[in-house]
């Protein structure tokens, strides 16, 4: 494992070339309005949103959306629990991330835009790693980068068991948690002591608590309409889904293979005063990954990217440079 720490004067001399590349910026994929018609399987939801429908191997619709220039090396954004796609706006909008790299993200299955299928046969291993092939497909990804945050990289596992290593340039961990198994490990006491209410179907009065809780615990201090959007999402997601969020079930096989055999290299992130997530729970889940860094940023929250841009920006962006030209 490289010891590798954050630098001022390495973010320094790191942010006024992203500046330059800023000014240059290229062709940017605009995806066209797409109506949000309210469905059984969108959970009654009805919205208009800029971005695409693209639909899974079962049928699920994934709702995606695209910024940059597709000709830069592509980063694909997986949320976390409960909070879907749109928990990226703020590195979405940031200028100085679209002139290095195209970003994608989607909301997973049971979240945000896309379909909430309550039926188990939606919620095997595989058709995770369907949606995230699907949004692949639609947007022609080479070989992209996974930055997944919380709970959402236990995608990763879905897609490392029905594809190779080299599917895939390099994952990033932000504040991640490894697989579904590893929840009750790295999770706080703080999260584990709520984590029932989220569930909760007789008591509105507990699941609102603990919703409000959680987001508090993601970040104490959040600009006001993109805590009533964090809430919302919350707000659109069938308890069974959360059930299946939390219980499904994973084999971590092809992920660590891919780790400790086969060298994907992983840059995992942590924020200093995260209150959900516990570090060493996660680098002992993947104890023996060859190729890895291990970041935690000062003073960030669990929301990472909210707490910390532009250390995260710049660590992330400083990383995936010396993966593509390594
Ligand atoms: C989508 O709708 C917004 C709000 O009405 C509008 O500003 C934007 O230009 C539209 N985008 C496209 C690509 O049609
Ligand atoms: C519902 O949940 C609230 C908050 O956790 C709790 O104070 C209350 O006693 C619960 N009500 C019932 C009827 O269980
Ligand atoms: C997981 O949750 C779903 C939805 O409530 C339920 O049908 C299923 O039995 C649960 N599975 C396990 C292993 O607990």
């Amino acid at each position: 494992m490289r010891a590798f720490h954050i630098s001022l004067s390495w973010v320094a001399v790191f942010v006024p070339l992203s500046l330059a590349a800023a000014s240059t910026l290229s062709s940017k994929v605009i995806d066209s309005n797409v109506s949000i018609t309210p469905t059984e399987a969108n959970f009654g939801l009805s919205a208009v949103a800029p971005g695409r429908f693209v639909t899974s191997t079962d049928g699920t619709k994934i709702f995606a959306d695209a910024r940059g220039d597709p000709s830069k090396p592509a980063v694909v954004f997986i949320h976390g629990f409960g909070v879907g796609a749109m928990a990226f706006n703020n590195v979405f909008d940031d200028p100085l991330w679209l002139s290095q790299v195209f970003m994608v993200r989607y909301d997973t299955r049971g979240h945000g835009r896309s379909d909430k299928p309550t039926d188990t046969p939606s919620w095997e291993s595989r058709r995770l790693a369907e949606d995230f092939d699907a949004v692949v497909q639609s947007y022609g990804l080479e070989r992209p980068f996974i930055l997944a945050w919380s709970n959402g990289a236990t995608h990763i596992v879905d897609i490392l068991t029905i594809h190779p290593r080299s599917y895939l340039s390099g994952i990033i961990y932000d504040a991640a948690v490894p697989s579904t198994a590893d929840l009750a490990a790295v999770l706080s006491p703080e999260i584990a002591a709520i984590t029932p209410g989220l569930t909760v179907l007789d008591n509105v009065t507990d699941f609102q608590t603990t919703f409000i809780g959680f987001i508090n615990l993601c970040h104490p201090a959040l600009e006001w309409n993109f805590y009533l959007a964090c809430l919302g999402d919350g707000i659109v997601q069938p308890r069974v889904v959360t059930e299946f969020l939390l219980n499904r079930t994973q084999s971590t096989e092809g992920l660590l293979r891919a780790g400790k055999e086969e060298g994907l290299p992983l840059l995992a992130l942590f924020g200093g005063e995260d209150k959900i997530l516990l570090k060493q729970p996660v680098l002992d889940a993947i104890d023996g990954w060859k190729d890895l860094n291990v970041v935690t940023i000062p003073g960030a929250e669990h929301f990472t990217f909210v707490s910390a841009p532009d250390v995260f920006r710049d660590t992330v962006l400083q990383w995936v440079d010396g993966v593509l030209s390594a």
